[in-house]
C-alpha cells in the first residue's frame, strides 16, 4: 500500500498571510484546500485565481477540495490552477464519470467526496474513475467540528472495494482528525488525512504533523 499523506488544511489559518501558512505545513505531503461556494456549503472561501496563486507559492502540491454546486461547470478551473489533485462531491455533480475524465485530462488527479449522509453504494460501480475517495468525517463546511465515527463502516466499505477490484485507490478523510481519530481512520483503511484545527493551532505545526504521520503509519 501507499505510504500515508498528511494533508493540512489551510481553512483555519490566517488568510491575510496565506503563503507564511504555507511554509508553516512544508513537512507535510500536500496542502489541503478547501474551496466554498456559499451555495453548497454555508461559507465562502477561496476561487480559481487564488488557487492559482497558492500552487505558485506553496512548497507542496495542493488537494482541492471543493465544496462547489455545479461541479460539471466549475471544477476543471481549479486543475488549470494547477492542484494536484482536484475532488469534487458526488452530489454536486451531475455526470461524475465525464467529469472525471476531464480533470484527469486537465492533468489533476481526481477525488470524489461523499457528504456523511450519502450512501458509498452509488459510487462503486464507477470506482474506478477516479484515484480517491473522499469521506467526509463532518458535515462539510467549518473547520474544528468532531469526528463522526459513525463513518468508520463507510472508510472500511470503500478500501474493501477498492481491493476487491483490484484499484489502487486512496481514501482520504476530513473532518475532526486528531491524534486520537486519525488511529481509528487508518485502522478502518483510509491513507490520506486532512487535518486543519489540530495542526494550526499547535505551537508547533511540524511536530504534530510529524505524530499524526507516525501514528497513522503504524
Ligand atoms: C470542512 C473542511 C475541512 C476542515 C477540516 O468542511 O472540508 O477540510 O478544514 O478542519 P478540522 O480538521 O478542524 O475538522
Ligand atoms: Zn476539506
Amino acid at each position: 500500500t501507499a505510504p500515508v499523506s498528511i494533508n493540512p488544511s489551510v481553512l483555519n489559518s490566517d488568510f491575510m498571510r496565506i503563503g507564511e501558512e504555507l511554509d508553516r505545513i512544508a513537512d507535510a505531503d500536500r496542502a489541503h484546500i478547501d474551496v466554498m461556494d456559499n451555495h453548497f456549503v454555508p461559507n465562502l472561501t477561496f476561487g480559481p485565481s487564488m488557487v492559482e496563486q497558492m500552487a505558485r507559492r506553496s512548497p507542496i502540491p495542493l488537494d482541492a477540495h471543493l465544496m462547489i454546486a455545479d461541479a460539471d461547470r466549475h471544477a476543471v478551473a481549479y486543475a488549470e490552477a494547477g492542484a494536484e489533485s482536484v475532488t469534487f462531491h458526488l452530489e454536486a455533480a451531475q455526470a461524475p464519470v465525464r467529469l472525471a475524465r476531464e480533470l484527469h485530462r486537465a492533468g489533476a488527479k481526481v477525488g470524489v467526496a461523499l457528504r456523511p449522509a450519502t450512501p458509498v453504494d452509488p459510487l462503486l460501480d464507477i470506482l474506478a474513475e477516479f484515484d480517491m475517495v473522499l469521506v467526509m468525517t463532518v458535515e462539510p463546511g467549518f473547520g474544528g467540528q468532531s469526528f463522526l465515527p459513525s463513518m468508520l463502516p463507510k472508510i472500511r466499505r470503500v478500501r474493501e472495494a477498492a481491493g476487491t477490484a483490484g484499484l489502487e485507490l486512496s481514501v482520504q478523510v476530513d473532518g475532526g482528525i486528531n491524534r486520537t481519530t486519525i488511529e481509528q481512520a487508518a485502522e478502518a483503511g483510509a491513507d490520506v488525512f486532512v487535518a486543519g484545527s489540530a495542526i494550526y493551532t499547535a505551537d508547533d505545526a511540524a511536530a504534530e504533523i510529524g505524530a499524526l504521520r507516525e501514528i497513522a503509519a503504524r
